[in-house]
C-alpha cells in the first residue's frame, strides 16, 4: 500500500516571466494548480505572471484557468478549488528591456516568503531579466532564479550565460532547468541503483555488455522549426536530456543525495566521455510522407542540414566502463513516442546446458514514458519434458499497476522542480560547470560534422531513422530494441 505524504512547502512568491507563454501554458500553470490541489502550495503562496501585454488579473486568471482545463484534458475542474487556486495569481506588465513595469512588480512582492523567478522567456533574454531584477532591487541573496533551456548553443555562449549570471547571483541561486531529471522514472534510476544491493555489483564492464539509450518522439518540428532548425538534436536533445540519463546510468554511487555530491559524480562522468569520432554518428532528417510534410518543410528552410535524428556510440574511459559501449538515440517523426534505458549483460562466462539455443543477454530495461516500467530478461527452463531447453521470459512491472489501486498518477516533471525551487533544493538541476562540460564535449562532434560538409541521411517518417543507424549497432554485433509505445 502506497502512503504519499505530502509536506506544504514555506510561503512563497513566484514570478514567471513569459507568463502568457507556451510554457507557462502546457507545464508551469497546470503544474502549480496540480500541486495546489494536492495540498503543497500553502495559503499565502502567490504567483506572479509577467509579460509585456496589458493585462490585469482578472484576465490572467481567465488565461491560467484556460490553461488548467486545457492540460486536464477539458476535465470541469471543482469549482470552488479551482477559484481558489485562481485567487493566488495575479499579473504585471513588464518590458524586460525597458523600465515599464519593474516598479509595479517591486510592488507586489513580499518580504520575508521565499522569492522565485522562473525565466520562461527566449534564451536571448536571460541576461536582461538578471540585470534588470538586480538594477530593481528585486533580487536579494535569498533569491532563486529558474532558468530554461536551451541553456547557451555552444560552450562559449553558456559560459557567457553562466558569467552574466554570476555577476548578480550565487551558484545556490541558479535553478538550470533539465525537465527530464524532473520525470518519476528518471529519479527512479537513482532509487534502483542505489537503493537495491541487486544491481550495483554488475554495474560495470565486466558484466554489462552495452547500454542503450532511446528517445523517440513521434511528432515533427512543426510550429518550432526556427527554434529547432538552429539547434538539431544533438544541441535539442543529445546535449541534455540524454546526456542526463546516461550520466544517471554511469555515474559512482554519490555518497549522499544531495546537490553537490549527485552533480560532482554527473560531472565526471562528462568529463570522461571520449572524443565523438565521424564514424561513431549517424544523423537523419525525416522525409515527407503520406499526410506528412518533411523536415525542411516544417523547418520552413529548404536547404537545411539540420538533423531531426541522431544515433551515436559513446564510449566511457574510466575504470567502471572501459570497454562497454553506451549507444544513444533520439529523433522526431519516428515509429512511436517511447523513450526507454536498456542495460544488456554479458553471457555467463561458461556454458552447461547442451541446448544453449534458447539463450539470449540478460536485460534490464527501464521504460521512461509512456508505460512507466522495469522490465527484466531472465533465462528460465522451457516448461515441459524433452530436455533442458531455455527460454527467456520477462521479469515484467509496470509502475501504474505496481504502486496504486488502479493506475497511480505520475506527476508531471515540472511539479516536482518547481516545488523543489521553493524548497531550495538544487539536486535535479544542472550545475554550470555540468551544462558547460556537456557542451565541451558536444561541440568538437559537431564542428566535425560541419567541417567535413556532413549532411543528414533521409528517413521515412513513421520510422527508426537512417539504416545506417542500424548499421552502427549492427556492426559491432548488436541490434537496437525495437521502438513501440
Ligand atoms: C524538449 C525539446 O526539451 O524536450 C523538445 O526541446 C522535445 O524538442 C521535448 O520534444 C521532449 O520532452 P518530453 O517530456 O515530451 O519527452
Amino acid at each position: 500500500m502506497m502512503v504519499s505524504r505530502i509536506i506544504p512547502v514555506e510561503p512563497f512568491d513566484l514570478v514567471v516571466f513569459g507568463g502568457t507563454g507556451d510554457l507557462a501554458r502546457r507545464k508551469i500553470l497546470p503544474a502549480l494548480y496540480r500541486r495546489f490541489r494536492a495540498g503543497q502550495m500553502p495559503k499565502n503562496a502567490r504567483v506572479i505572471g509577467v509579460a509585456r501585454a496589458a493585462m490585469d488579473d482578472a484576465a490572467y486568471r481567465a488565461f491560467a484557468a484556460a490553461a488548467i482545463a486545457e492540460a486536464g484534458g477539458g476535465e470541469a475542474e471543482p469549482p470552488a478549488e479551482g477559484a481558489d487556486f485562481l485567487a493566488r495569481l495575479g499579473y504585471v506588465a513588464v518590458d524586460a528591456e525597458a523600465a515599464a513595469g519593474w516598479e509595479a512588480l517591486g510592488a507586489r512582492l513580499r518580504p520575508g516568503v521565499v522569492r522565485a523567478c522562473y525565466f520562461s522567456v527566449a534564451p536571448g533574454l536571460f541576461a536582461t531579466l538578471a540585470d534588470r531584477l538586480h538594477a530593481h532591487a528585486l533580487a536579494g541573496p535569498g533569491t532563486r532564479i529558474v532558468v530554461e533551456k536551451p541553456f547557451g548553443h555552444d560552450l562559449d555562449s553558456a559560459r557567457a550565460l553562466n558569467a552574466t549570471l554570476a555577476r548578480h547571483f550565487g551558484e545556490g541561486q541558479i535553478y538550470r532547468i533539465d525537465h527530464y531529471l524532473g520525470k518519476e522514472t528518471v529519479q527512479n534510476l537513482m532509487a534502483v541503483r542505489f537503493a537495491n544491493i541487486l544491481f550495483e555489483p554488475l554495474w560495470n564492464a565486466r558484466f554489462v555488455d552495452h547500454v542503450q539509450i532511446t528517445v523517440a518522439e513521434s511528432v515533427g518540428v512543426a510550429g518550432r522549426g526556427a527554434y529547432y532548425d538552429r539547434a538539431g538534436a544533438m544541441r535539442d536533445m543529445v546535449q541534455n536530456h540524454l546526456m542526463q540519463l546516461l550520466c544517471l546510468i554511469a555515474m559512482e554511487p554519490p555518497h549522499r543525495f544531495e546537490p553537490d555530491a549527485v552533480r560532482d559524480e554527473k560531472l565526471k562522468v562528462i568529463r570522461a566521455l571520449d572524443p565523438l569520432l565521424p564514424g561513431e554518428v549517424v544523423r537523419g532528417q525525416y522525409r515527407a510522407g503520406p499526410g506528412s510534410a518533411g523536415y525542411r518543410a516544417d523547418a520552413q528552410n529548404p536547404a537545411s542540414d539540420t538533423e531531426s535524428f541522431i544515433a551515436m556510440r559513446v564510449g566511457i574511459s574510466n575504470w567502471r566502463w572501459k570497454g562497454t559501449p553506451f549507444y544513444l538515440r533520439t529523433g522526431k517523426r519516428l515509429r512511436a513516442r517511447a523513450s526507454e534505458i536498456a542495460i544488456a549483460f554479458r553471457e555467463p562466462p561458461h556454458a552447461i546446458f547442451d541446448q544453449q539455443e534458447g539463450w539470449k543477454e540478460n536485460v534490464l530495461s527501464i521504460r521512461l514514458q509512456p508505460n512507466e516500467g522495469m522490465n527484466l530478461r531472465v533465462m528460465i527452463k522451457e516448461p515441459g519434458p524433452g530436455g533442458m531447453r531455455l527460454t527467456d521470459v520477462p521479469l515484467d512491472m509496470s509502475f501504474a499497476t505496481a504502486l496504486g489501486a488502479g493506475g497511480a498518477v505520475i506527476p508531471d516533471a515540472y511539479e516536482r522542480l518547481i516545488m523543489d525551487v521553493i524548497r531550495g533544493n538544487q539536486t535535479l538541476f544542472m550545475r554550470g560547470d555540468e551544462v558547460e562540460a556537456a557542451w565541451a564535449w558536444t561541440d568538437p562532434a559537431i564542428a566535425l560534422w560541419q567541417a567535413a560538409g556532413d549532411r543528414p541521411l533521409p528517413y521515412d517518417p513513421g520510422s527508426s531513422g537512417p539504416e545506417d543507424a542500424l548499421m552502427l549497432m549492427h556492426r559491432d554485433g548488436r541490434r537496437w530494441r525495437e521502438i513501440r509505445e
